[in-house]
């Protein structure tokens, strides 16, 4: 998704001018000329980053900032300030009412693009950052409890299965049958932390590509077959090596073939093609027509015990990003529902240089 930039100035040339730079560059613009209407834009607008003229009729850029910044909705929106005006204090009031960053007018266009790309870089790994810090957080505490409730659940389990074999009673046998069915559930799920835990980092080095598709594939396949599934690989010929951590992104690939197997009822498809974008990207596209994902979950899919099965754990697709991430490449999900659904792997060749932040 493009980012979206509200560029907010009485000039009717400058946002012209900006808005054609800005849209040039890869962003979606908006536009407002006063304070006022940016107010009124700012919500159904939702955007990314504000340009905000200071020297503006009805409403000026100071107070269009004041209240932005003073409304809880609002103010976590980055402001450039547009100041034709270099006096210090101007530029002091503009950072004491919460503008993130201020430009001198005249300015030149390229200068412009240059400090917004690079102020929305620097805030995507901010919330990079917050996001590995949130994760690394949760994932201690969430192992701590996995070693609290390993021991109980050993007891749990083992007590209901002897009340289930010397229990003459059908109903109480099923009740302590419906107490192991938990229990087993739980500790899938503590098998998938232990897994999570001992996925190492990623050690990348040349490879082949073909040969880590065909060996998840292989690994599904046992489970594809007793649901009457068919696996078709489409590779291109000769696919250029890859940086990979070989069994790590077998594990990646192996995780989203088994969800596609498991969204299957019975009878399917899901095909495997490889293709390479701008002549370089190893794009790996899994695709299948089972039961798809409702719309409201996409985003969702990828957070840790996220999940829409008994049998679940709702891991899997957290190990897949995390290892597709640690090898500097992306994974893009798209699905409808009832339809299918085709997760696209985006991996980097082996001659570029590592992870690299490339959006907007
Ligand atoms: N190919 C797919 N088709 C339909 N739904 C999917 C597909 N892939 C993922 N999902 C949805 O995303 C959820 C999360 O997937 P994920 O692999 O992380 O967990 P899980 O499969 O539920 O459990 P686990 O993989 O840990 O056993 C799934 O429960 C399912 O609802
Ligand atoms: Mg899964």
């Amino acid at each position: 998704m493009k980012p979206r930039i509200l560029i907010v100035d009485d000039d009717e040339r400058n946002v012209i001018l900006l808005s054609e730079k800005l849209s040039r560059d890869g962003f979606e613009i908006d536009t407002a000329s006063n304070g006022i209407e940016a107010l009124e834009k700012v919500k159904p607008v939702a955007p990314d980053l504000i340009l905000l003229d200071v020297m503006m009729p009805k409403m000026d850029g100071y107070e269009a900032l004041r209240r932005l910044k003073s409304n809880e909705e609002t103010r976590h929106i980055p402001v450039i300030m547009l100041t034709g005006r270099t006096e210090v204090e101007d530029k002091v009031m503009g950072f004491e009412v919460g503008a993130e960053d201020y430009i001198i007018k005249p300015f030149s266009l390229r200068e412009v693009s240059a400090r917004v790309k690079s102020f929305l870089r620097m805030r995507l790994l901010q919330t990079r950052l917050v996001e590995t810090e949130k994760m690394a957080a949760l994932g201690e505490m969430v192992d701590g409890i996995a070693h609290e409730i390993r021991n109980p659940l050993t007891a749990i389990g083992g007590m209901a299965r002897r009340v289930r074999d010397h229990e003459q009673d059908e109903q109480y046998k099923a009740y302590a049958q419906q107490i192991i069915n938990s229990v087993e559930r739980l500790e899938r799920m503590l098998m998938r932390i232990d897994e999570y835990k001992r996925i190492l980092v990623s050690v990348l080095e040349k490879g082949d590509i073909d040969r880590v598709i065909l060996a998840s594939v292989k690994a599904v396949k046992d489970l594809a077959e007793s649901k009457e599934i068919v696996i078709k690989t489409n590779l291109m010929t000769d696919p250029p090596p890859v940086n990979m951590d070989f069994g790590n992104l077998k594990i990646a690939l192996f995780n989203i073939l088994q969800n596609s197997v498991e969204a299957i009822a019975k009878k399917g498809e899901i095909t495997v093609d490889t293709l390479l974008a701008d002549g370089r990207t190893m794009i790996v596209r899994i695709t299948d027509n089972g039961v798809g994902i409702p719309e409201d979950e996409i985003r969702k899919i990828f957070n840790p015990f996220q999940t829409s099965k008994f049998e679940g754990a709702g891991l899997g697709l957290t190990i897949s990003y995390r290892i597709i991430h640690d090898h500097g490449g992306d994974i893009e999900v798209k699905s409808s529902k009832g339809k299918g659904t085709v997760v696209t792997i985006r991996l980097k060749p082996a001659e570029a240089p590592q992870a690299k932040v490339s959006e907007a």
